[in-house]
């Protein structure tokens, strides 16, 4: 699979899994993303500035278990086509959906940006399943701990507790929300951390005593230089650090932005978008290999293609 490029899946349709993330049950990879398959439409951000958008289609779904060749197990939520007043209409906006499971419940819990064409509502969607091939119940859409949240992930941590990471106070600063136990909404308990760094696009790992962050700066869907930032705790004090990409392009992240990263095999891959604002259903993916270096430092080569684990 040619990195930057439109992947197909094994019945060789493109893969609409934009934004999304990949996560693993069992001896399946799931990934889960944003259906983008529709025709590009301006909108206005509240600024005044165009942004080329689709409608929502809802978060489609494709297993693997080579993360090479992907079945396409189709929309685990979809879109409301009649109830113009439902946070997830095809007139709204469905961004970055991420899957958790939550052992106590043994549920999958899917959590979503949710937003108005004009990004004026800034809330995130909560959704959940028995099963990783869905379908979800979408629960609703809210703004949590009353901060607003545009890029997000969330995040399990190794005791079990889950964390919303979002860029919030008009994306200068990145809040850590703590989750309830079944991951359904927020607790209460938040902290605002990388405060005027104006990073989005959240992405997270641990590894041996350190948590590590890659972020995008804030350029919609124009390519800009990623960071990462390591803290010893998950909610602490969190220092950025230093662009991991290396090589040609660098500073672009090679035309992409990051939506995740993932374990596989004891090794971490980071999972990129290469948006095409003028044709976003044709946006690209990469999955790109992460050195880690024994003084906390990260380094993510380009490779041109991805061969799988
Ligand atoms: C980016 C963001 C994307 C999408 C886009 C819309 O900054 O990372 O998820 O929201 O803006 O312009």
């Amino acid at each position: 699979m040619k990195n930057g490029q439109i992947w197909q899946d094994i019945d060789g349709n493109d893969i609409q899994a934009h934004g999304g993330c990949i996560i693993k049950h069992g001896d399946t990879y799931y990934w889960y993303g944003e259906h983008k398959g529709g025709d590009n439409k301006i909108a206005r951000f509240v600024t005044g500035q165009e942004v080329s958008r689709v409608d929502v289609i809802g978060v489609a779904c494709y297993t693997s278990k080579d993360l090479l060749n992907w079945k396409y197990e189709g929309l685990v939520l979809e879109s409301e086509k009649e109830d113009i007043a439902s946070p997830i209409h095809t007139s709204q906006v469905l961004e970055r959906p991420k899957v958790i499971y939550n052992e106590k419940n043994n549920n999958f819990v899917l959590w979503m940006h949710i937003d108005r064409p004009d990004y004026s509502y800034a809330g995130v969607g909560i959704a959940v399943s028995d099963s990783p091939l869905g379908p979800f119940k979408f629960l609703g859409a809210k703004v949590p701990n009353k901060q607003d949240s545009r890029d997000m992930t969330v995040y399990k941590d190794k005791d079990g507790t889950a964390y919303l990471f979002h860029s919030s106070n008009r994306n200068k600063t990145m809040n850590i929300a703590r989750l309830n136990e079944d991951y359904t909404d927020v607790d209460g308990s938040f902290s605002s951390v990388l405060e005027d760094q104006e990073r989005e696009a959240p992405a997270l790992f641990y590894h041996d005593g350190m948590y590590y962050m890659v972020t995008s700066g804030c350029t919609s869907w124009d390519p800009n230089a990623a960071l990462f930032a390591i803290c010893p705790h998950i909610v602490g004090k969190w220092k950025l650090i230093d662009n991991p990409c290396d090589g040609k392009y660098a500073r672009q992240t090679f035309f992409g932005q990051s939506s995740y990263i993932f374990e596989a095999e004891g090794k971490f891959y980071l999972m990129l978008d290469h948006w095409k604002p003028d044709n976003l259903k044709k946006s690209g993916y990469s999955i790109l290999p992460i050195e880690i270096t024994s003084d906390n430092c990260l380094i993510i080569p380009w490779q041109d293609e991805w061969l799988g684990i």
